[in-house]
């Protein structure tokens, strides 16, 4: 899979650490070969006599070492690589590496190099969700470095959420996937398309702390997001606020509220596809407070004027000179949801409606799966029940096959 490629790794300081000694495994095993730079901190969790020993390559540890600069030099070891990947990338690193300093042998061969750099990073949740990292992930993704991860889950700190290291076969994958040669993007069918998908809740303030908002997890547009990626496609997703990663290869664009995701939905035309995932909230409060709301004595109730939100997905359906070739809608329904789907794709005036059933105890909104109904002109196509991925691939493949794309 690697057909020798030479990764240059570097291990920066984190417990995960040591899932990168699988990794350097994994990625000899699929024919390339990892040359290692360990931070002083990353010293701490693994040696780099174990390193050294599975890489079976020499390991940099020390910007003035002077062997190693006479031999091999900082500049030409970043260069001879075919990629850099950063697993784990602490905080600190990525924070380094946003802000161009180089004050060890990892961080100036990361500012020297001209190749690709791929990070994985690992780090407790409150560390990942800190104003600073997210900042610096922004302007890391802004420079071109690409992501894998983190995933979510219970941590090495005991604490749960973002921020754990992806597993090594996810790094082997994307560092697979930073190889692809634009041949064989060109290949693929969406391949100078663009794919306009908006998905998740709306937030509609209230007061500066409350909000109205809906059950949606934004799982099935994140899917199709990844699904338009893996077919090629320039993939915009504008998003309300979720707590899921970023689909790599997509890029993103954070909303809160229906008028904010209008804005941007409406700013990103044209686009070729153009599918409505967003639980969007269809009234927001017509005077949101400034200020906290009080409650002044114990009778005291406030009345909330309601006043509707523009219909992102009808509006973009009817656009005059920038209509998408294919405009998808979705209808979470609780009741008659065939019947009220086809009302819908009128009523909107988009191609696809894709109905699902949200009512009590069908765990749609939030889950992990889905069961599916495509309303067209055409007629009704019952899909059965899938994960949310299987449904975003499938219906994916599906709108390629409307697009009408030689595949
Ligand atoms: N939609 C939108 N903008 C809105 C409301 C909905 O783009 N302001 C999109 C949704 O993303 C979805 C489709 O319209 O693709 C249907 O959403 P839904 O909430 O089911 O439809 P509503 O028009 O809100 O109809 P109702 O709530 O009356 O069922």
């Amino acid at each position: 899979m690697l057909n020798g490629k030479k990764i240059l790794l570097i291990i920066s300081g984190g417990i995960a650490a040591y899932k990168s000694l699988l990794l350097i495994r994994l990625i000899k095993q699929n024919g390339g070969s990892v040359q290692t730079i360990i931070t002083r901190s990353g010293e701490q969790f693994v040696t780099p006599l174990s390193v050294a020993s599975l890489s079976g390559e020499k390991v940099f540890t020390d910007l003035f070492d002077l062997t190693d600069e006479t031999e091999i030099g900082h500049i030409e070891l970043s260069r001879s690589a075919d990629l850099i990947v950063v697993a784990p990338a602490s905080a600190d690193i990525m924070a380094q590496m946003a802000n161009g300093l180089a004050s060890d042998l990892a961080t100036t061969a990361l500012l020297a190099t001209d190749k690709s750099v791929l990070v994985a990073p690992a780090m407790n949740v409150r560390m990942w969700e800190n104003a600073a990292t997210q900042r610096n992930i922004e302007t890391l993704k802004n420079d071109g470095v690409l992501f894998v991860g983190p995933d979510e889950g219970a941590m090495a700190c005991g604490e749960f959420g973002l921020g754990r290291m992806a597993e090594p076969d996810a790094i082997l994958e994307a560092i697979g996937d930073c190889f692809e040669t634009d041949g064989d993007l060109q290949n693929k069918p969406l391949f100078g398309k663009k794919v306009l998908i908006t998905a998740g809740p709306t937030h509609e303030p209230i007061d500066p702390v409350r909000y109205i908002a809906n059950r949606s997890s934004g799982k099935q547009g994140y899917a199709l997001a990844k699904a338009a990626v893996a077919l090629g496609a320039h993939t915009v997703l504008v998003s309300g606020p979720t707590s899921l990663p970023i689909p790599e290869g997509a890029e993103l664009l954070p909303v809160e509220t229906a008028n904010e995701m209008f804005d941007e939905t409406m700013a990103e035309l044209p686009a070729d596809i153009a599918i409505f995932a967003a639980a969007v909230a269809d009234f927001r409060v017509e005077n949101a407070a400034d200020q906290k709301m009080k409650k002044k004595n114990k009778d005291d109730v406030p009345s909330l004027e309601l006043v509707q939100n523009p219909d992102i997905l009808a509006t973009v359906a009817a656009h005059k000179s920038k209509r998408p070739t294919l405009v998808v809608g979705f209808a979470a329904e609780t009741e008659n949801v065939i019947e009220n789907a086809k009302l819908k794709l009128a009523r909107k005036g988009c191609d696809l409606i894709i109905a699902n059933d949200v009512g009590h105890g069908s765990d749609v909104m939030g889950g992990s799966e889905n069961t599916i109904h495509i309303v067209s002109k055409n007629g009704v196509e019952d899909w059965p029940q899938m994960s949310k991925q299987e449904v975003a691939d499938k219906l994916m493949a599906y709108l390629v096959d409307q697009l009408g794309v030689e595949v």
